[in-house]
């Protein structure tokens, strides 16, 4: 006998909910959990309800009371993309208050509020799922959380964010300026109106916090990450906001590119990981050097168990947020038992161009 479906509530159906609840709605005999139960979609969370009607989303499933939906006794799976602080946080705690398994893109969220979320998943013994956040540009959360667990990951580092990596990898090529480049990106959709998350680095902090805590086991707080430079390029404004042309230039004199690198560090003995995200000068023809464009690139260093060789694994392929959200679903343990009663499954909390 197959297990009973799976009710999943969607909260936030923009450019990623949207195309989660067709992935669902169209294709959810074909996606199931692990244990073989089929997903459903029970309801669907907006702040307007009329324009998610218009946009072809099915009215009988939609809402404009997330904790409704949140507190509903057969809702087994909460999937949150609306993304940014509260009602997020709020939302995703009564979940796994109420020992409900969770589902997250929200790099904001986690990043800010991982370590109490963590706990309150580990108490209900609810699974807590944030690959998405950022497995949608590179899936390496889950080879990070599974393969590499057996080994002593010492660091971690990449290229995080497809905007700047963009304006950069212009600036570089056309010979444009930082202004020029940034208003061409916002008019082709690459940059945000209000690009401060991305260009000051706050996004790439909110990602590489997420790997720190897959690699190394510990959270970093995202104020403790360095994003102003002392020296080298764009020193002393955040992230790629002080890059010059002719930074650039210097950087092409020594055969180098710059680019906006996320790096964290494990931390000798007790010592806290040392994290920064900042443009650096790197080989033109390196692996980061010729990650052009909104590509992304992480690299992670470790050490095997029991050879004490380091080795550095890389990863350049990028999948989509939709198919990352699925791959939380679908590999979701257990995770009805959980939302059921509430005591066993250990959190399972592990990993676009943004
Ligand atoms: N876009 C990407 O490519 C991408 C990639 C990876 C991760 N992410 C992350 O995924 C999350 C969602 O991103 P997105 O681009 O899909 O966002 P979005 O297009 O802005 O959509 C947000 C959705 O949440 C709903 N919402 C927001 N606040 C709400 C509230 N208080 N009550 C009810 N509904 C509310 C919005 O409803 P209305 O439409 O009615 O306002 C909308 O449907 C974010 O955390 C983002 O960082 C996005």
């Amino acid at each position: 006998m197959s297990p009973a479906p799976l009710r999943v509530a969607l909260l936030g159906a923009g450019t990623v909910g949207r195309e989660v609840a067709r992935a669902l709605l169209e294709r959810g005999s074909e996606l199931t959990a692990a244990d073989g139960a089929p997903l459903v979609l029970a309801g669907i969370a907006v702040r307007d309800v009329d324009r998610a009607r218009a946009a072809g989303l099915p009215a009988e499933l939609l809402t404009d009371a997330p904790a409704h939906l949140v507190a509903a006794p057969d809702t087994d799976v909460v999937v949150e993309l609306m993304g940014g602080d509260e009602p997020a946080r709020t939302l995703i705690a009564a979940s796994l208050g109420a020992g409900k398994a969770v589902v997250t893109a929200n790099k904001h969220v986690i990043a800010h509020h991982g370590p109490e979320l963590e706990a309150l998943a580990r108490r209900s013994g609810s699974a807590l799922r944030f690959e998405a956040a950022v497995g949608g540009g590179i899936p390496v959360l889950g080879p990070l959380a599974a393969d590499l667990a057996a080994n002593r990951v010492t660091a971690v580092r990449g290229i995080v964010n497809g905007t700047t990596n963009y304006i950069l990898t212009a600036m570089t090529d056309e010979g444009r300026g930082y202004d020029e480049v940034l208003a061409a990106a916002q008019s082709a959709g690459y940059a945000e109106a209000d690009p401060s998350g991305d260009v000051e680095g706050h996004d790439a902090v909110n990602k590489l916090v997420i790997l720190a805590r897959l690699a190394f086991g510990s959270w970093l707080a995202p104020s403790a990450v360095t994003t102003i430079g002392t020296d080298g390029p764009g020193a002393g404004s955040p992230g790629i906001t002080g890059v010059g042309a002719a930074d650039i230039a210097a950087a092409a004199k020594g055969g180098r590119v710059i680019k906006l690198i996320a790096s964290a560090r494990r931390g000798d003995g007790d010592d806290a990981p040392t994290a920064s995200v900042l443009p650096t000068a790197v080989a033109a023809d390196s692996p980061f050097g010729r990650t052009a464009g909104v590509l992304n690139r992480i690299e992670i260093d470790a050490e095997p168990a029991g050879t004490g060789v380091g080795r550095t694994e890389a990863m350049t392929r990028r999948s989509s947020s939709v198919r990352a959200v699925a791959r939380s679903l679908t590999t979701l343990p257990a995770a009805r038992a959980a939302s059921m009663s509430a005591a066993r499954m250990p959190t399972c909390s592990r990993s676009r161009r943004r």
